[in-house]
């Protein structure tokens, strides 16, 4: 019977017999494949392995400091690299969700491309795919699903980099892959993360994207999250966040009628992301949330919370 040590073992082992002395380069996202990916490469080549971890600015607030600090925690050969400002340059004034996902999956391959470049010699590229992505992405030939996660991590290597990949984990489910992190020490914190895009923040902004709507968002996302997590909520749930409309609505303040920005708040329960159903989240929950929000988060006025279900609706609302 397959168990998550012996999972953990195995590769391990074949991996340090497959790469040899040879250097391994991956990006790191934050998220689960990856770190585990990272973890038993680690175990396998030690320095060798370089990991490059990419701000793009879309991020969560504090995420990409507090990541980093965990990756260098758990002894792994990580360079953070801040590409804000390229991303959200690159950004500016675009309001397709397609068009903003191209744009991010480009600036993402050319500064991991800038990055790879300086570390000589390297042979492989090591990636965090899950057997999951491996069906998605065979399937994702024309239909609707093709164009879903054009920043996906399956065949997105540009054909420059002539690295011979290795993809420790493409046998694995979820589940399995979050068993192995455990088995090889990796904070619960990291593990039970909710999914988040590789886009970011920028497929909650409807529209185009501003630093101010990414700061905006980025408290509110974080008052909404912590919330989850205080209340004992974040863990019963498959993937929550916050998403910031193109909408102005009227509201008052003191004596001053104001006319703010509306959030919507979302919280999904689903096994594989393929359908979802919203969260039946506490009435005080939500009442203490709301009062937050609008409270500590200068520029909200309302929040509204989905009650749509996948399909028809999706879990992103763009
Ligand atoms: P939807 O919105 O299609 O989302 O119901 C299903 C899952 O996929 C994530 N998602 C993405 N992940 N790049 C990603 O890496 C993308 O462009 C993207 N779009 C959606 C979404 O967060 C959910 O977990």
């Amino acid at each position: 019977t397959w168990t998550p040590d012996a999972f953990a073992e195995t590769t391990v082992a074949e991996l340090r017999e497959k790469i040899g002395n040879d250097k391994v380069i991956l990006g790191l996202s934050g998220g689960v494949d990856s770190t585990v990916a990272a973890v038993l490469l680690h175990q396998a080549i030690g320095k060798h392995l370089h990991c490059i971890f990419v701000n793009n600015g879309l991020l969560r607030k504090n995420e990409f400091q507090e990541v980093l600090d965990q990756y260098e925690h758990m002894g792994l050969n990580v360079k953070g690299v801040d590409a804000s400002k390229l991303f959200l340059d690159a950004l500016k004034g675009e309001a397709d969700p397609e068009k903003k996902r191209k744009i991010i999956g480009r600036i993402f391959i050319d500064v991991f491309d800038d990055e790879a470049h300086k570390v000589e010699d390297a042979k492989w590229l090591g990636q965090g795919t899950i057997y999951p992505d491996v069906i998605e992405s065979v399937s994702a030939t024309g239909g609707p699903s093709a164009t879903i996660k054009s920043h996906h991590n399956v065949g997105g290597l540009p054909d420059y980099m002539k690295l011979k990949v290795v993809e420790p984990l493409k046998m694995l489910f979820k589940d399995e892959v979050r068993r192995v992190g455990a088995s090889l020490g990796i904070p619960d914190e990291r593990l039970g993360r909710h999914p988040f895009p590789g886009p970011g923040l920028a497929i909650r902004i409807l529209g185009d994207i501003t630093p101010e709507k990414v700061e905006i968002l980025q408290e509110v996302d974080h008052v909404f999250i912590k919330g989850l997590v205080d209340w004992g909520l974040y863990d019963q749930i498959w993937q929550a966040g916050a998403i910031l409309l193109p909408v102005q609505s009227v509201g008052v303040m003191g004596d001053e009628r104001t006319y703010e920005k509306c959030v919507a708040l979302r919280a999904v329960e689903s096994t594989d992301g393929m359908t979802a159903d919203w969260v039946h989240l506490p009435y005080e929950f939500m009442q203490k949330i709301s009062n937050d929000i609008i409270n500590k988060v200068p520029g909200v006025n309302r929040v509204v919370y989905d009650i749509s279900s996948k399909p028809p609706a999706t879990i992103e609302w763009e």
